[in-house]
């Protein structure tokens, strides 16, 4: 048996102000996003803005519903609207924030947020920055969806 480790590089920013300006509107994206959160049930609103290579943000919030796996995350709602009108233009950056008052960890997105990334980052050949929220003004980067899910499946499995 031989053992072996996955390990990837994430940095660590410790305010948004150290970030570019592109990066600093989108994080004021997301957090205009996240106020217009449907989060009855969790109250944990969550916001997500995204940059296309054609210049174009788009935004998105958690939207919750009374039948809980019928409601949908930020990246996916923001992610999807990008998608659905520019299916050809790459994803640039992604930053994700949260109104959780003291968010110990980066928010961080769940597995099925992660997947949905991993696919348009395969489709269009080329990683994109996502940024994510952590303590106080603080911020995580990682330089790829593909650090957040390793032993992913995707579509080179359905052709085997
Ligand atoms: N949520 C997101 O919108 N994005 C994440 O990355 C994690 C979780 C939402 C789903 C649900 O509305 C609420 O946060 C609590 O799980």
């Amino acid at each position: 048996m031989t053992k072996k480790k996955v390990s990837f590089e994430y940095e660590e920013i410790t305010s948004i102000e150290a970030c570019d300006e592109n990066i600093q509107s989108l994080y004021n994206e997301a957090q205009k996003a996240k106020e217009k959160a449907y989060a009855p049930y969790s109250n944990f609103k969550v916001g997500a803005a995204l940059l296309l290579e054609n210049g174009e943000v788009f935004t998105g919030n958690n939207q919750e519903n009374a039948a809980y796996p019928s409601g949908l995350c930020a990246e996916r709602v923001a992610i999807f609207s990008a998608k659905s009108k520019y299916p050809d233009v790459a994803i640039k950056s992604l930053v994700i924030v949260t109104s959780a008052k003291n968010v110990q960890a980066p928010v961080s997105p769940c597995g099925s947020c992660r997947q949905v990334l991993l696919e348009y980052e395969f489709a269009q050949k080329k990683p994109f920055d996502i940024y994510l929220q952590t303590k106080g003004q603080g911020l995580i980067k990682v330089a790829s969806a593909n650090h957040l899910l390793p032993f992913s499946f995707n579509s080179d499995m359905l052709n085997g």
